[in-house]
């Protein structure tokens, strides 16, 4: 049997950028089984491209796709068991993600608060490694479960066999290109205890006068934070920060500095710095600047929103123009965190 195909569907509610584009070919999943059938599907056309989507919260339709977009709608949240340290949690990849955040704070298994109202799915999570406030999510992440669209097999890898670097994992390596995934199980500590090494999170915790931090105080500060900072994507389309903070090498740190001496950056592991883009953004001038119905987000300039009607390639055109003004600016290369499709 073949998944049911729809031609010519707009993407507009299933892009938080909330461009225009149309998928040639549309179908959605809404049950593992029913991942067979697309396999059989796309061996039986194996030249036709395909793209997973979840939440559309990391995705920027340049043009419309051409090719088959699948959407993801696999459901389900079960406790799959606890050790000494930990309780595990599966989550299905096409549950909210914030939405399951508040699912393991209502049952009491707190841990991943730092990481609330991240746009997107909990299949979207573990691929480029979400990261907010201090915490990564692969520091919460057991294994992953993905079905391989090629060989048809499932598959599980353990937290070292994703690789997770900084907005980064295996799933974003050409190897793994039909890897479907359709659950993360979680581990979430028994000894919950507060992430606070994030400045600006402590100094919002500072109007907590409460003994003790409670996962709840830690999930609110977060929300208050991100409602003051980002834009809401129901209300101006975005796809949270478009660019990642650039990685340098101590030496072309130390020429940077050299150029702008009050450059923010965080020392790393292995002697490298990791360069703040929104301050590389903000001191290039690109600020709140709008072309048209585009623009760099007033409040965080590491945001490019959508005001109105404009269109993937307008976003693109903003992206590429800003990439080149820092370049100039600075000598540092900008890269996307977004995927541009
Ligand atoms: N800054 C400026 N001008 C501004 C805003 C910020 O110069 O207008 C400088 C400030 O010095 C500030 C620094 O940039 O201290 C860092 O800003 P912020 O704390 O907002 O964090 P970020 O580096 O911009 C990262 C993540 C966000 C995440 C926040 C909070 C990336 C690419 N972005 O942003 O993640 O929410 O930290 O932890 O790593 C996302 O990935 O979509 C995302 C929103």
């Amino acid at each position: 049997m073949s998944p049911a195909i729809e031609q010519n569907v707009d993407l507009t509610k299933l892009n938080t950028f909330k461009v225009t584009a149309k998928a040639k070919e549309f179908t959605t999943i809404k049950a593992e089984m029913e991942l067979l059938q697309l396999a059989d599907y796309l061996a039986q056309y194996p030249e036709q491209k395909f793209l997973i989507i979840g939440g559309g919260s990391d995705v920027l339709f340049s043009e419309d796709y051409d090719g088959l977009v699948i959407h993801n709608c696999l459901y389900g949240i079960e406790p799959v068991g606890e050790d000494d340290d930990f309780y595990y949690v599966r989550a299905a990849s096409g549950e909210d993600w914030h939405s399951f955040i508040l699912r393991t704070l209502d049952a009491n298994k707190p841990g991943l608060e730092n990481l609330a109202l991240i746009p997107g799915t909990v299949g979207g999570a573990p691929i480029q490694n979400i990261g907010a406030y201090g915490l990564e999510v692969a520091e919460r992440i057991h294994s992953v479960e993905y079905f391989d669209l090629k060989t048809r097999q499932k598959k599980a890898l353990s937290n070292e066999e994703c690789d997770f670097g900084y907005r980064t994992s295996i799933f974003k390596k050409p190897e793994m290109k039909d890897a479907y995934i359709t659950g993360v199980v979680f581990k979430l500590p028994k000894k919950w205890e507060p992430v606070i090494n994030y400045k600006e999170l402590r100094e919002e915790l500072q109007n907590c006068h409460a003994p003790a931090l409670y996962p709840t105080d830690i999930y609110s500060a977060v929300v208050a934070i991100r409602k003051r900072k980002l834009p809401e994507p129901r209300k101006l389309g975005n796809a949270g920060s478009f660019f990642k903070n650039p990685i340098l090498s101590k030496e072309d740190f130390f020429t940077l500095q050299e150029r702008a001496p009050s450059v923010v950056a965080y020392p790393m592991a292995g002697g490298r710095y990791k360069v703040s883009a929104a301050w590389l953004i903000d001191s290039a001038g690109l600020k709140g600047i709008r072309m048209g119905d585009v623009g760099v987000y007033e409040k965080q300039p590491l945001i490019i929103v959508n005001y109105g009607q404009a269109y993937g390639e307008d976003i693109v055109a903003m992206a590429q123009d800003i990439r080149l003004r820092v370049k100039n600016y600075f000598g540092v290369k900008l890269e996307s965190e977004v995927v541009i499709v």
